[in-house]
């Protein structure tokens, strides 16, 4: 069994991205910048804000955080998104999720400039990539294609299996994994709660991908002996023996699966990296094409 190392394929990949910076700012007299806004003190939300500007400072980008209070209304949130999608030194632009419930999460997204939709989450952006034409591929389904061809793995003819099907991870990455071309060429099959004899169908997987959110989910009775298994999850559990008072979870029974696996995501390290990753490669992608 061979451990998927997200964090040192990020690293690398980060190099390339960083190098590719430098070149635009030369051309283009300033650095590309993303802005993200963060509604409310979600702790999991305030973390992956954070390591989001860490990225881009790493890589050589500039950011901006917006923090709003998470009592402000669907109007005060378009007001800042208008500001942003206006301003002609952003480049790229997210709201994080999950949002305060007495807000419409879709009309946000819908109010961003699909230019500036680095998240991909945009109908405009989602309905592109569904018909292979360029856009933003929203940052976690892109993440594991990189991942995937870091680590040389053939996805040609291959059976995937996704389980979860959101419209984050799930219904993205089987578009895909399912597109003609390097990367894709797979039969895909989209799992969700109402999957009658779920443990049968994810036997049938050369690529497993669990991305339900649900902690050690997937066990080992599930698992085509050699199968390549991703894991997408990252749920929080309370444990007091730890600094931060929680662990983070994955949707594997990693113990159980790990050694009927050819290839297998650990969590943290994993996934997660290159999800941070391809954030800067949209956001990249699009400093790029607004300078076209
Ligand atoms: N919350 C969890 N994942 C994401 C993501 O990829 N983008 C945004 N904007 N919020 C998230």
């Amino acid at each position: 069994m061979i451990l998927l190392d997200g964090k040192s394929a990020a690293e690398a990949m980060k190099k390339d991205i960083a190098r590719e910076v430098i070149r635009w700012c030369k051309e283009s007299g300033r650095r590309p910048h993303l802005a993200a806004i963060l509604v409310g003190e979600d702790p999991a939300s305030l973390t992956y804000v954070r390591n989001k500007e860490n990225d881009c400072r790493q890589v050589g980008m500039d950011s901006s955080v917006y923090r709003l209070s998470s009592t402000i209304s669907q109007e005060g949130l378009f007001e800042c998104i208008r500001t942003i999608n206006e301003d002609k030194d952003i480049d790229g632009l997210i709201v994080q999720l999950p949002l305060p419930d007495h807000l419409d999460e879709q009309e946000i997204i819908e109010a961003i400039d699909p230019a500036k939709d680095v998240d991909g989450f945009h109908p405009v952006n989602v309905g592109k990539m569904v018909l292979g034409l360029p856009s933003f591929v929203s940052a976690t389904p892109a993440g594991i294609i990189d991942l995937l061809a870091f680590y040389r793995i053939p996805t040609t003819g291959k059976e995937c299996v996704i389980v979860g099907r959101s419209n984050i991870v799930g219904r993205p990455l089987a578009n895909l994994l399912s597109r003609k071309g390097s990367g894709g060429d797979c039969t895909v099959t989209l799992c969700h709660s109402r999957t009658t004899d779920l443990a049968k169908v994810c036997r049938r997987a050369d690529i497993l991908v669990a991305a339900l959110g649900q902690p050690h989910f997937l066990k080992a009775n599930m698992i085509k002996e050699g199968a390549v298994v991703i894991d997408v999850g990252i749920t929080r559990i309370a444990d007091k023996s730890t600094k931060s008072g929680f662990r983070l979870a994955g949707d594997v029974d990693f113990e159980e699966v790990a050694p009927r696996c050819s290839y297998i995501t650990p969590v943290p390290g994993g996934v997660g990296p290159m999800t941070r990753v391809s954030l800067l490669k949209n956001t990249l992608q699009a400093a790029l094409k607004r300078n076209q």
